[in-house]
Order: C-alpha cells, then structure tokens, then sequence
C-alpha cells in the first residue's frame, strides 16, 4: 500500500503523505499542502477530514462497528458496569480491583455540590430546559473547583475528571427535582454511581427509591452505549474549545451545548415526540414514512440515519434487544416499543431508506428504555451527556497531552465582495 498521494494541479505535482492507523481510513496529510500549493481543502461538514489521531474509540460505519480502546462494544453488555468503561476511556485501560475501588471512592467523595451551586437552583425557572441547566451548571464548577482550571499533570485530571463526573449526576438529579417541584434528595454514599443518581431522581424523603438490578443495569448500559463516539459534534466541540486551552469544566459544558441540538443527542427527546404523536393518532406510521421522504416537509425521522453508520448502528441493536429484556423483567409492555419497532420494519424496507443506507442510530430505541426506567422525557438528553461526559474527558485528556496539539482555525472559502470603499452616511441610498 502506498504512503504517497500524488497531487497535480497546474502542471505541477505534488506528494503528499498518506497517515495509516490501526485501522479505519488511511489519510492524506495535507498539513503542508498550503506551504506546497495554495490550496486549501474543502469539506464544509468535515465529513472527510480527520481531526486528530486518536486511540480512544474505532467505528467502521460500512461495518457497523464500535470499539471502546479496542474492545468491541458487544462486550461490555453481559455486566455492564459504566464506572470501569469510564477508567478504560480515561486511562486506556480496564481498571484493577484497587484502581475501581479507588476511583469509585473518589467519585463518591465528590458527589455533593458546593451549596454554593446548589442555591443557585432556586433562582431557576421549573420549566428552565434540562440542557441549559447543566451546561450553566458545568461552567459555574470552575466558580467552585477554580484549582483545576489549569490541569497539568496526570494527578489532577484524575480529580478534575472525577468531580465532573460525579457531580453531573446530582446537577441532573436536581434539575429533574426543579422541574417537578420536588424537594432535592442528596446523594446517598451507599449506593454505587448509577443507583446514587436513580436514588437522587426518584426518592422522596422518608421512602427511599428501591434500585433493582435490572433497572441498575439497564442504567449502566444505557451510559456505556453513549459514552463516546470518535470524533462527533458535541466531541469535536470539546476537542475545539479544549484546543484554546480552556479548562476542562468550559469544555464540556460547550460539549453540552452541542449535544443538546436536536440533531445529535436531542434526537432522543424527538424520537419519542414523534413516537407519542403517531400513538396518539396525530399520525400513522405510515405517514410518518411519507413525511420523513418528503423534501417539502421539515420532518425528518429521528433516531434514523447518522454521519458516519452506512448500517445499523451497534448501539441500537443493544438497545432494542435491551428493551425487550427489561420490559420482560418489569412485567410491562409500552405501545411506543410496537410503535418503534413498526416503523423500522417500514423503513428498512422501503428504497428511499435503503437507498440512502439509513437505519436506526442509538437514539432510536434509547428513549424507550429510559422510559422504562422512569427518566422523565425532559432529561433524556442530560442522560446521554452523563454517558457521553467520560468520553469528553478522555479526548480532551488526549488532545491536552498531545504535545503537537495546535489550537483549531480551520481556513474558508471566501465568497463575499471583493474589495470595496467605506461609504460615509451622506452617501448612502
Ligand atoms: C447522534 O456523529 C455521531 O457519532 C453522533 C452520535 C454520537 O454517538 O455522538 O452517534 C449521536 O447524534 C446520532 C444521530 C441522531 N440524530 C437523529 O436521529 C436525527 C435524524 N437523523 C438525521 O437528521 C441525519 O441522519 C443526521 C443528522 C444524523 C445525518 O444527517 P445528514 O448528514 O444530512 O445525513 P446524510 O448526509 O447521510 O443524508 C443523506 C440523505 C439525505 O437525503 P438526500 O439529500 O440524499 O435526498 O438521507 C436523508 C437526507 O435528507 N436523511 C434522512 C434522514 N437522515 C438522513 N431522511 C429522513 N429521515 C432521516 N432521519
């Protein structure tokens, strides 16, 4: 295989080096290409274009595959335990006993808010959005953590990382309370990182919510699956703002700002919109296949199609078979589940879909299993950022540690007026 790519343009060629990884594309370097040619490259949604090297996460999109540091996702579903997942995104491997139990400690010697940050909750609409919430309250950590605004060595990551992940589930916790008028539960040191947050969103003082292992492990799960994606919007938003030399708190919390539109993880909250539209016979499925082809309507049919899966996404499948396991285990049935499934079984038959290589993504089946659990439709998004938060951590890390890491300015083809004079007032029209 080569490791040139031959250029020509005006007469000229030019080689350009081509980078291999592990695997996965290989990719011309083009870092030089300005200095050698003039041109730029273009390719407005980057779908093309690699952002960095990285070790952390592989997806082969043709295949639909993922991989967790070389561990395929398929893997982490028999005891799925988020907590290990996220030492092995963060520092590269799976932890020991003594690594677990430490890490485990220190997340739970960090899930209280300094009272600081939780007075601030008072002073906030109850129908302030969850996603607005959170990252306000990510930013206002560097108020109360300001020791790690310049983390410079492996030690302080670590505390940094964990007082962010510990403590955006009680940030979650409390802004679901907000929203339902509840009085806030504070963390409980007894229970382990995901029962600590089901415990926090769903006891009332003097009955405690009782977490069964199904439902603790559908939680774990659910975190696992999102918590992370190579180089996504709201990651490569990290990587970005991280890239300036922002702190860790400011990156994530830009992350967060990302992850909210409904084109990435707010496509878990359109999903079961749409889903509670077609049950309450607004729409029937079929419709709903018609409008998602029609290029006159807005609709699109969340929780299908993705940038980079030209398959099905690994982590649907997880989540669909998920949700038949839990939904056995609860004794329960919900007419949205039918619901979904009827409209994957239109979609994955019709040309239009299969033309197009859509099928469903990890937001299509996730909204249900956390209904199942309980999670109010609202503060499905917050729930994929408290997964997808580890992944944040372990990029930025990366990007952080890179000696060679440059602050990002991507260049633009300018298509404005070519030069033209100032016109003073008097003059104008
Ligand atoms: C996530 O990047 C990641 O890794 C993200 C993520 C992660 O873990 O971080 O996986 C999480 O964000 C998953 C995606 C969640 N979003 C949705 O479910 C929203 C619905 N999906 C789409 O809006 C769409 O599929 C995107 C945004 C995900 C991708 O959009 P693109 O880049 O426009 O899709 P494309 O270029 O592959 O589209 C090709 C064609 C277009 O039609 P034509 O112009 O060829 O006629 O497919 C059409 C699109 O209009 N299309 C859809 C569709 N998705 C793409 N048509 C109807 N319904 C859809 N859902």
């Amino acid at each position: 295989m080569s490791d040139k790519a031959t250029l020509i343009y005006e007469g000229r060629t030019i080689e350009l080096p081509v980078v291999r990884g592990t695997e996965g594309n290989p990719a011309i370097d083009i870092s030089r290409l300005r200095a050698k040619t003039g041109l730029i490259t273009y390719d407005p949604s980057l779908a093309n274009t690699g952002l960095c090297r990285s070790e952390i996460t592989f997806v082969d999109g043709e295949e639909g595959i993922l991989r967790y540091r070389g561990i395929p996702i398929e893997q982490f579903t028999k005891r799925p335990d988020f907590v290990e997942v996220i030492w092995l995104l963060i520092f590269g491997h799976l932890p020991n006993k003594e690594e677990l139990a430490e890490f485990s400690t220190l997340l739970t010697e960090n899930e209280l808010l300094h009272e600081g940050l939780r007075h601030q909750f008072q002073y906030i609409p109850v129908d302030a959005p969850p996603m607005a919430i959170l990252s306000a309250a990510l930013t206002s950590l560097a108020f109360f953590h300001q020791e790690f605004l310049a983390v410079e060595d492996i030690e302080s990551v670590i505390q940094a990382a964990a007082r962010l992940i510990s403590k955006v589930r009680t940030i979650a916790a409390f802004a679901c309370r907000r929203s339902l008028g509840l009085p806030f539960m504070f963390p409980d040191p007894k229970f382990r990182y995901c029962a600590n947050l089901l415990h926090m969103m769903f006891s009332i003082p003097y009955k405690q919510y009782v977490v069964t292992p199904e439902i603790e492990d559908a939680i774990n799960l659910l975190f696992i699956l999102h918590a992370d994606h190579e180089q996504n919007c709201s990651t490569s938003t990290v990587r970005t703002v991280g890239s300036a030399q922002a702190n860790l708190f400011a990156s994530c919390a830009a992350g967060v700002c990302a992850l909210w539109g409904p084109l990435h993880g707010g496509a878990n909250v359109e999903v079961i919109e749409m889903l509670n539209r077609i049950q309450a016979g607004g729409i029937s499925p079929e419709q709903c296949i018609r409008d998602a082809k029609n290029k006159d309507k807005p609709f699109r049919l969340y929780g299908f199609g993705h940038r980079v899966y030209r398959h099905y996404d690994p982590r649907a499948k997880i989540l669909k078979d998920a949700c038949d396991r839990v939904f056995a285990q609860l004794h329960r049935k919900d007419p949205l589940l039918d619901i979904a499934r009827k409209l994957e079984e239109l979609a994955l038959t019709d040309p239009y879909f299969i033309e197009r290589k859509l099928f469903p993504n990890v937001d299509f089946y996730s909204g249900i299993l956390l209904r199942a659990i309980g999670i109010p439709t609202n503060m499905f998004t917050v729930c994929f950022a408290i997964g997808r938060l580890p992944g944040w951590i372990a990029q930025w890390k990366e990007q952080h540690a890179d000696p060679t890491a440059k602050i990002l300015r991507p260049r633009q083809v300018y298509t404005g007026p070519a030069k033209v004079d100032y016109v003073p007032m008097s003059e104008r029209a």
